[in-house]
Parts: C-alpha cells; sequence; structure tokens
C-alpha cells in the first residue's frame, strides 16, 4: 500500500483549492505535460525576487552575492538530486534546450560517417534535435522499433547501435506508453562501440528514483515544469570529462574565460554553457522543489504510481472498447496511460471529461511518428502523479463511461 498522504499533499499544492467548470473538482491527469506547484516553490520564486533579486556571477554587492549563492545552492540540489557532481549540471530553459544544446555542440563531432540512434517512442523534443544534426553532418539517423505491447524492440541491438555509432539518445519513460525503458544493455552496446548515450529523462526524473552513476549513462535531461518545479528552467547533466570537451552552443556573457576584438576562450564546464544571466528565480523554484520531491521520497512516489496506475489500468480493461496503448500492466511502467475509446475522437473524449472537470491530453502528445507505427491517429492520455488518488481514478472512469452514453454509443 502507498505510503503516501495525499489529502496532506493535497493542501500543499494551492491549486487544488480551486474548483473548476462551475464549481467541480479538479482532476488533474495532465502532468505528463506539466505539474502542478506546491506552495513552498511557488514562495522560494517570490522569496528570490522579493528579497535576493540580482544577477548572479556579477558584481560585487551583497545581493549579488546572495543571488550568486541561491543559485550555485539550487545547483549543489540538483547534483545531490540526481547522484551527479554540481559542476556537472548546466542549467538550460527547458529539457528540450538541453537536447537541443547537444545537438548543437556535437555538430562538429560528428561526420557523414557516424550514426545517431533514437527510438521510435521519442517525443519530438528528442528526435527533431537529432534529425538535423543528421542533415547538418550526413550522418545516418537510425532508430529502435516498437514493439506492438509498446516496448522497445532490442532484438536487433547489434545492427541498430552499430561500430559507427557516435550518439544515443533514448527516452528513459515514453510519455504515450508509459514504458519504462531497459537500459542496461543499450548502455553497455552503447559503450562497447564508443558512442554516448543521452538520457531523456523528461518522465522519469519526476516520478521515481535516479542516479546517473548507478545508471552509467553519459548525459541527461529534464525540465523543472514537469517535476512540480517552475517553467523557464531545464537541466543538462553531463559526465565532467565530456562537458569538458565539448564544444559550447550559445555564446555571451559569463561563459568566457578571456575576450578579445576577434576571439575568446571559454569558462570551464558548466558555466560555458551558461551564456548570459541565468533564469535565476526558476533555478531558485526547482531547487526548492527537488527538495519537496525528496521529503516525500521518490521511491514513495513510484510505488503511489504504480498502485494507482495498477487500479486504473484494470477499471479501463473492463470498458468495452477501450484500447490502452502501451504495456497493460504496470511492470517497467509509470502511470503515464493512454488509450483509444472506440470511433469516440479523443478530442471529443477529451471535451467532455474536460465539461466534468478532469483534465487529460488528447492528440498525438508530441510524438508523431509514433502515434503513427500504433496507427492510430490520437488517443486520450491520464498521466498520475503523487497528488493523485483513487477518487481522481474514479472519477476519470466514471466520465468515460459517461461519454459513451453522451455519444450514443451503448
Ligand atoms: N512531452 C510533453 C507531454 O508529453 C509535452 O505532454
Amino acid at each position: 500500500m502507498s505510503q503516501l498522504d495525499v489529502a496532506a499533499i493535497r493542501k500543499d499544492f494551492p491549486i487544488f483549492t480551486r474548483t473548476i467548470r462551475d464549481g467541480k473538482k479538479l482532476v488533474y491527469l495532465d502532468s505528463g505535460a506539466t505539474s502542478q506547484k506546491p506552495q513552498s516553490v511557488i514562495d522560494a520564486e517570490v522569496d528570490f525576487y522579493s528579497r535576493s533579486n540580482a544577477a548572479a556571477h556579477r558584481g560585487a554587492h551583497q545581493l549579488a552575492e546572495e543571488a550568486t549563492e541561491a543559485v550555485e545552492a539550487a545547483r549543489e540540489i540538483v547534483a545531490n538530486f540526481l547522484g551527479g557532481e554540481s559542476d556537472e549540471i548546466v542549467f538550460t530553459k527547458s529539457a528540450t534546450e538541453s537536447l537541443n544544446l547537444l545537438a548543437y555542440s556535437y555538430t562538429s563531432l560528428i561526420t557523414a560517417e557516424d550514426r545517431i540512434v533514437v527510438t521510435e517512442m521519442e517525443h519530438h523534443a528528442n528526435l527533431i534535435p537529432w534529425q538535423q544534426l543528421a542533415q547538418r553532418t550526413g550522418a545516418t539517423l537510425s532508430w529502435f522499433e516498437v514493439t506492438p505491447e509498446g516496448r522497445l524492440d532490442l532484438s536487433n541491438i547489434d545492427n541498430v547501435i552499430t561500430e559507427n555509432t557516435k550518439i544515443v539518445s533514448i527516452t528513459h519513460q515514453s510519455n504515450v506508453l508509459g514504458t519504462i525503458n531497459p537500459l542496461d544493455a543499450i548502455v553497455a552496446r552503447a559503450h562497447e562501440v564508443g558512442a554516448v548515450v543521452i538520457l531523456d529523462a523528461c518522465q522519469s526524473v519526476p516520478h521515481m528514483p535516479i542516479n546517473v552513476t548507478e545508471l552509467n549513462i553519459d548525459y541527461l535531461a529534464f525540465s523543472g515544469h514537469k517535476a512540480i518545479g517552475p517553467t523557464g528552467v531545464g537541466v543538462l547533466w553531463g559526465r565532467s570529462e565530456l562537458l569538458e570537451m565539448l564544444p559550447p552552443f550559445l555564446f555571451g556573457g559569463s561563459m568566457i574565460e578571456t575576450v578579445t576584438m576577434t576571439d575568446a576562450t571559454w569558462a570551464p564546464a558548466p558555466r560555458k554553457f551558461e551564456a548570459g544571466v541565468p533564469n535565476m528565480a526558476q533555478i531558485v523554484g526547482l531547487g526548492a522543489a527537488l527538495n519537496y520531491l525528496s521529503k516525500i521520497g521518490m521511491n514513495n512516489i513510484h510505488l503511489h504510481e504504480i498502485e494507482l496506475g495498477s487500479y486504473l489500468l484494470a477499471q479501463l480493461s473492463a470498458i468495452e472498447g477501450l484500447q490502452v496503448v502501451g504495456p497493460v500492466d504496470m511492470q517497467n511502467r509509470g502511470g503515464t496511460i493512454s488509450f483509444t475509446f472506440g470511433d469516440i475522437h479523443p478530442h471529443d473524449l477529451g471535451q467532455y471529461l474536460d465539461a466534468q472537470g478532469i483534465a487529460v491530453r488528447t492528440g498525438h502528445h508530441c510524438a508523431w511518428p509514433l502515434t503513427r507505427k500504433l496507427g492510430v491517429a490520437a488517443t486520450t492520455r491520464a498521466s498520475l502523479y503523487f497528488y493523485n488518488d483513487k477518487d481522481d481514478v474514479d472519477a476519470l472512469v466514471s466520465g468515460i463511461i459517461g461519454a459513451k452514453k453522451y455519444f450514443g454509443r451503448e
């Protein structure tokens, strides 16, 4: 049984005090798109602006020192959260920017003979940057296919990750299927051929314990806003020796060592990747978010989502005409559950659910090639988080059954 006191947790999130659609309880099942924020995160941002606002890493005055300390304290929190070192944490504006940073920075290190490997279950943020890198350099883009059960097909791993492969960039947990991908074999094969492994952890860092050292990966990207943190802040973690070798992507203030009228040299990582005044309040807010998650316990969050996911999957399997897309049990799976429902279009279903106060996402979920592979135009997606409870699941299930009647399909 989950150890979480969800009722107490919900009190920390001001948004759950509001109602929706003329007084209905808010049933928020769209945390895969963005998560809600506890008061401590909101306060951390407000407190930064109210008390310590100044440009970090610049200026000799007290406020600038406080701002620098606040940003660096958040960097330490992120490093501890991921099991890495502080100088391996690069702050960006989003996971999308983290992945683009890598794809741009690798441009001069990739040739037409090289291969870049992704999977068919990437969301666009971990697909298009690599497509573009392949197009810029002439490299070959290859991918692992997805089985009808929603798992990665690793049967031909040696043919996908070849001797020419330089980059393997994969999602840890699919934002559509909920599948948690097995990393060991992929990491072992990638390292055997000298490739780096980049983990898109947007849907895993907020939901389960992650340790970059144990995973033996080379880079990891996630966004703050999916991890109860603010929008406008993302993280790139990279092994320090790789970050030292990698050329920067954005140029400007704070990322330099020396500058003349015709040239410049770069500060050590992570500073060389953080041109310009950082998103200080958001970085501080992210530190508060990860502190909150640590206090709840990432393992508790993971177990809670497994329990709630099992409960939802069991109920969905009893609804005639409803087809879950992806694994149908909680084995190596998170609480992101997508489905189709007969010939009721997901947008219609989403609108009907919205009228009941239930927020889900509908469409291709920024993973269009995967949707196409699955042979569906779109799906409805419920994404669970630790502030959801069985009442939320029950509301969703009643909503789906109500939609069947509303659309005259019974
Ligand atoms: N990748 C985000 C989602 O799944 C945007 O909704």
